[in-house]
């Protein structure tokens, strides 16, 4: 059998649970309520695969500005300089205003033409959708469910791994609302708990098709050496 090929997350000690990583070419929702470090952990993936692999990524943010992310992500010790011919931040919010523009097209089949563009001109091995609800609402989908069958296998098809963060209800605990997460062929869940009035970060795999994992909800930790669970 060959081995499936995959991608490190640089989580540290998460890895190891994944069999090396996230098989390549799948598509992974990273889950979780507001403030989460959603946004952090797909930024982790990009940065470090850029810097320790010379594998490229695009980020791609829909509602927060490209400043933002960029900034955000180098206060938690993530520069962009040096990797940024790897590692592009991508506001594609202003496709909104380019539409107007743009005849009949809609926003979905211009956000493919974007990234359609990138991958011939750079190779792309990663991607992140910050966040897969804002896509849904800026798409406008007629049907969410078929629409987005279609969009994950665009994905698919693609060849790119790909990260689709999803945002939780402060009040529920659904990943998605249109079944993204049966789409999807991989979850992690990151939820904040409360002890008394200690609140602690925890990751978990939920689901990796192709991947003997554990199951579990471990403690996130981020320190200046980066992510890391405590499996043991
Ligand atoms: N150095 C740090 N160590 C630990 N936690 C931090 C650090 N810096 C920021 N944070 C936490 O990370 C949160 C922001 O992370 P991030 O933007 O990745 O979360 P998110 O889940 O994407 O948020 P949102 O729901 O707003 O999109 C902050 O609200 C803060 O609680
Ligand atoms: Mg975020």
């Amino acid at each position: 059998m060959v081995a499936t090929k995959r991608i490190k997350t640089y989580i540290r000690g998460l890895d190891e649970h994944l069999q090396g990583g996230i098989p390549l070419g799948h598509t992974v929702l990273i889950a979780g309520k507001p403030g989460t470090m959603k946004s952090s952990v797909a930024y982790n993936v990009l940065y470090h695969n850029a810097k320790e692999e010379n594998k490229s990524g695009v980020y791609v943010t829909l509602e927060q500005s490209r400043d933002s992310v960029v900034d955000s992500m180098a206060g938690l010790g993530m520069e962009l300089d040096g990797i940024d011919e790897r590692l592009s931040v991508l506001d594609l919010s202003m496709i909104r205003k380019k539409l107007k523009q743009l005849s009949k097209q809609s926003w979905i089949e211009v956000f493919k033409m974007y990234v359609n563009n990138l991958k011939g001109s750079m190779d792309v091995d990663l991607l992140v959708l910050d966040s897969l609800p804002v896509l849904q609402v800026m798409a406008k989908f007629e049907d969410p469910r078929d629409d987005l069958f279609r969009f994950f296998e665009w994905l698919r098809e693609l060849g790119i791994t790909s990260f689709l963060i999803a945002e939780m209800d402060q009040d529920g605990n659904k990943f998605c609302a249109h079944g993204e997460d049966f789409l999807s062929d991989g979850i992690m869940h990151l939820d904040l708990r409360r002890d008394d009035r200690v609140v602690n970060l925890f990751l978990s795999i939920v689901k990796m098709r192709k991947t003997a994992h554990k199951r579990g909800y471990f403690p996130l930790i981020f320190d200046e050496g980066g992510f890391e669970v405590v499996t043991h």
